[in-house]
């Protein structure tokens, strides 16, 4: 049994990764954040898999490339954050995120990465169409997820599926409907 998970959130800035992370651990939008969260570890008798588990930020504004490589190779499973109305931010899933990850873990035990797609609160379409293509193509990515860190939606499933994907890996090609 593995003795704890280590979360790390990526992403282009301004996506929403602070804020997803406080709105996890507050139950509640914080209207300003920091650029970068706290590191939090979630003792193990409030997560659904009874791990502890660590959640680590990441902001461009505040951390080094060297220091993004360290986290990365720390990491047990790494959430590529995008936000739904930003296109340019979910080229970067595959034109950047995923390949620049790819880079510093070894092919033969590569972490599992989530795609989340944040702030679903802003737009009526899903983008799960421009985001299907990616999930065929890289088996790493265990799952995706949109969310919002405005309306709380889908934040403790977010985290549950970055547990899980550590813990009970599944086949690449598994990605939950949308809760409405
Ligand atoms: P960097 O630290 O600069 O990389 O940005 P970040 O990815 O941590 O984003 P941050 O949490 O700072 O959020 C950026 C902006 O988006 C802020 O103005 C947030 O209030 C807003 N925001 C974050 N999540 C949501 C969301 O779910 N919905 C909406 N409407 N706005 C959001
Ligand atoms: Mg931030």
């Amino acid at each position: 049994m593995r003795k704890d998970v280590r979360i790390l959130l990526v992403g282009e800035p301004k996506v929403g990764k602070t804020s997803l992370i406080m709105s996890l651990v507050t139950e509640e939008f914080p209207d300003v954040v920091p650029y970068r969260a706290e590191e939090i570890t979630i003792p193990a008798d409030v997560t659904p898999e009874r791990v502890p588990t660590h959640i680590v930020d990441y902001s461009e504004a505040e951390q080094t490339d060297e220091q993004l490589y360290q986290e990365i190779s720390k990491a047990n499973v790494i959430c590529i954050v995008y936000s739904v109305n930003n296109k340019n931010s979910i080229e970067k899933v595959t034109s950047h995120w995923i390949p620049l990850i790819n880079d510093r873990t070894d092919k033969d035990s590569r972490v599992p990465l989530i795609l989340v797609g944040n702030k679903s609160d802003l737009v009526e379409h899903s983008s799960m169409e421009t985001i299907l293509p990616i999930m065929n193509k890289y088996t790493e990515i265990e799952t995706c997820v949109e969310c919002s860190a405005k309306n709380l939606k889908n934040i403790s499933e977010l985290f549950y599926y970055a547990q899980k994907a550590v813990l009970h890996p599944t086949g690449p090609l598994y990605c939950p409907d949308q809760k409405e």
